[in-house]
């Protein structure tokens, strides 16, 4: 059966009283969401511990980034092995942030691949072009987000069964210009064909995600694109009813 996930990215928002608020929030309506859709919320590294200790269970815990190091002299990095410790088990890599301002580039995120795969964390590796490729066509956003898709290639059986791919198109986050139903569903199919093509039957079995000013209004026909096994919500995902509505959005 298809997977169907929500995952909510909170970026560096809220303080820990409010992010526990939120996380209490969130488990009080889990219920609501149908059995079988996976939720996920990755707040800020500094919430981890608390935000674990206020969800219900049924909500796995996220973080927004991991060191590409195992440990040692990195000042202010945090290791994958610290987040599996504080009860993590999604780590996500590869985000549009990352890769702006803090130059997150192939080879880091290759060794950040590496890193969460050797603590049996689960990566969600986001890709997506920015608006000046977009204008240049559907083909040309494609060849984008193929060329960092290919890092993908060298990873092995149990970090693939374990992968999620999120399409983030750069143009569509936080701004309120969500991609077309139609054309999120096309990427992800795309990087669905792409991953069974060049990585093999697992890769095909890889959940694609949409990202990009997703909300309570627009989730439904986004996810019920084929190819679209649900989102990853970065504003919306700051209100508990909204998120949960979004959740029930299959
Ligand atoms: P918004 O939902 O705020 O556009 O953010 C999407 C995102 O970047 C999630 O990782």
């Amino acid at each position: 059966m298809d997977r169907r996930i929500v995952a909510g990215n909170w970026k560096m928002n809220t303080t820990l009283r409010e992010g526990v608020v939120l996380a209490e929030q969130l488990s009080q309506l889990v219920n609501r969401i149908p059995a079988g859709v996976e939720v996920i919320v990755a707040p800020p590294f500094t919430h981890l511990t608390e935000v674990r200790r206020a969800l219900n269970p049924r909500i796995m815990l996220g973080a927004q980034d991991c060191s590409s190091r195992a440990q040692g002299a990195f000042t202010g990095d945090v290791s994958a092995e610290m987040l599996k410790d504080c009860g993590v088990e999604w780590v996500i890599l590869g985000h549009s942030e990352r890769r702006q301002y803090h130059g997150d580039d192939t080879p880091t995120l290759r060794e950040k691949l590496g890193r969460v795969a050797s603590v049996g964390l689960k990566p969600i590796f986001c890709v997506g072009e920015p608006e000046n490729i977009r204008a240049q066509g559907q083909q040309n956003a494609w060849d984008w987000v193929a060329g960092q898709l290919k890092l993908l290639r060298g990873l092995g059986d149990s970090v693939l069964r374990e992968l999620i791919v999120a399409y983030e198109p750069i143009w569509a986050i936080g701004t309120g210009k969500t991609a077309t139903p139609e054309d999120a569903g096309w990427m992800c199919l795309r990087i669905t064909r792409w991953l069974t093509s060049e990585i093999g039957e697992i890769g095909g079995m890889v959940p694609v995600l949409y990202g990009g000013s997703c909300n309570a209004a627009n989730a439904k026909e986004i996810f019920s694109q084929p190819g679209v096994s649900g989102g990853l919500i970065g504003g919306a995902s700051l209100k508990p009813e909204e998120f949960v509505s979004i959740a029930c959005s299959f």
